[in-house]
């Protein structure tokens, strides 16, 4: 298969930042998806309604002209946060999910949540109303290995949460483990998992090779070979557990190359190109538009796009840097070529 039509896919997790940065995430995220999920560790976090509506224009704002890209908000869990500014989330169209970052699990975590037990009243309220937890999975426990702290998450924290909130509909995002898939699996219908492009293509030589590199440093770690091959097992398979997040996580190139490098790979450039490689890997391109274009709106409950975009085999150069608020941003692939290129609309 040289070239696949498929329904406009979705991001259902994406960093876009805001202000200059808006400049170059918001046309890569336009150009591949219909729709995309934003995260909200802005400084400060996106915390209320009034934040999310606020930060929805300053993204629509940055749309090139004639894009229909629709941003859909998340807010930021804090140990404050209320039962009343979960209901009016619920009642905005605009907000679709609520982000728990444990407390310094990741960039600007440092707002996240220490005290679980104590959101319990929100959790359920947001279980009422069908609002979506979307789970970064990693406990922050110092004495857990790096390598560890996702797989350590899932019993310590998340089986308890779905224990206690039976009817919440939660999103393990950005899975990166054979246990993570196996937990996914066993869950039930209320539980689903999304997927990275990098998490996909890279195991952790990646950050070695040749030397270290920052470029390949985000959060949860890239892990072993044989945790990508359960995870390509999962997005392959046609499960609607397991569906399309990219996590594209913007940094200024002397945020990663510096004494304390940020966390985060950039993949909205080329996403759907970095997902047809992945799929193509695995012979199983006819699984690719289940995976991302009609498992997430489902399990969101919301509409499938009706637009198609084509995935063409066709090696297509990265540029070596973005411009990027006044520095720049590499991309994965940053200066090599994909093996596909998205030619839209369909
Ligand atoms: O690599 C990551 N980058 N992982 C995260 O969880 C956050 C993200 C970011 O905001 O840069
Ligand atoms: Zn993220």
């Amino acid at each position: 298969m040289d070239r696949i039509t498929i329904t406009r896919p979705d991001d259902w997790h994406i960093h876009l930042r805001d202000g200059e940065h808006l400049v170059t995430t918001v046309p890569h995220v336009a150009r591949q998806f219909a729709r995309a999920i934003v995260m909200p560790n802005l400084k400060p976090p996106v915390a209320t309604v009034d934040d999310a509506i606020a930060y929805r224009d300053r993204i629509l704002a940055a749309r090139p002209a004639g894009s229909r890209f629709r941003p859909l908000l998340t807010l930021y869990l804090t140990d404050r946060t209320t039962a009343e500014e979960i209901e009016r989330a619920a009642a905005c169209p605009d907000v679709v999910a609520v982000k728990l970052y444990p407390a310094g699990a990741t960039t600007n975590s440092d707002r996240g949540v220490a005290d679980l037990r104590g959101l319990a009243p929100v959790l359920e309220v947001m279980a009422q109303t069908d609002l979506l937890l979307l789970v970064h999975g990693e406990v922050t426990d110092p004495e857990v290995d790096v390598f560890d702290r996702e797989a350590v998450f899932l019993e310590r924290e998340l089986a308890p949460i779905l224990e206690r909130h039976p009817q919440l509909h939660v999103v393990l995002e950005h899975i990166t483990t054979e246990q993570a898939v196996a937990f996914v699996r066993a869950g039930g219908p209320n539980l689903a998992a999304t997927i990275t492009a990098h998490h996909l293509l890279l195991n952790r030589n990646a950050m070695f090779q040749g030397g270290l590199s920052p470029h390949a440093y985000c959060l949860p770690v890239l892990k072993r070979e044989r945790h990508r091959q359960a995870l390509l097992g999962a997005a392959c398979s046609g499960e609607p557990k397991f569906f399309l997040g990219t996590d594209s996580a913007p940094h200024r190139r002397t945020d990663k190359v510096s004494d304390c490098g940020c966390a985060g790979i950039y993949t909205a450039h080329a996403a759907m190109e970095f997902y047809a490689e992945a799929f193509d890997s695995m012979g199983a391109l006819e699984y690719l538009e289940g995976f991302a274009s009609q498992f997430g709106p489902d399990f969101y409950g919301l509409p499938r796009n009706r637009e198609t975009i084509s995935l063409v085999r066709r090696p297509s150069p990265v540029p070596a840097s973005y411009p990027l608020a006044g520095s720049q941003l590499v991309p994965m692939r940053g200066g090599e070529t994909t093996q596909w290129q998205l030619v839209a609309p369909g």
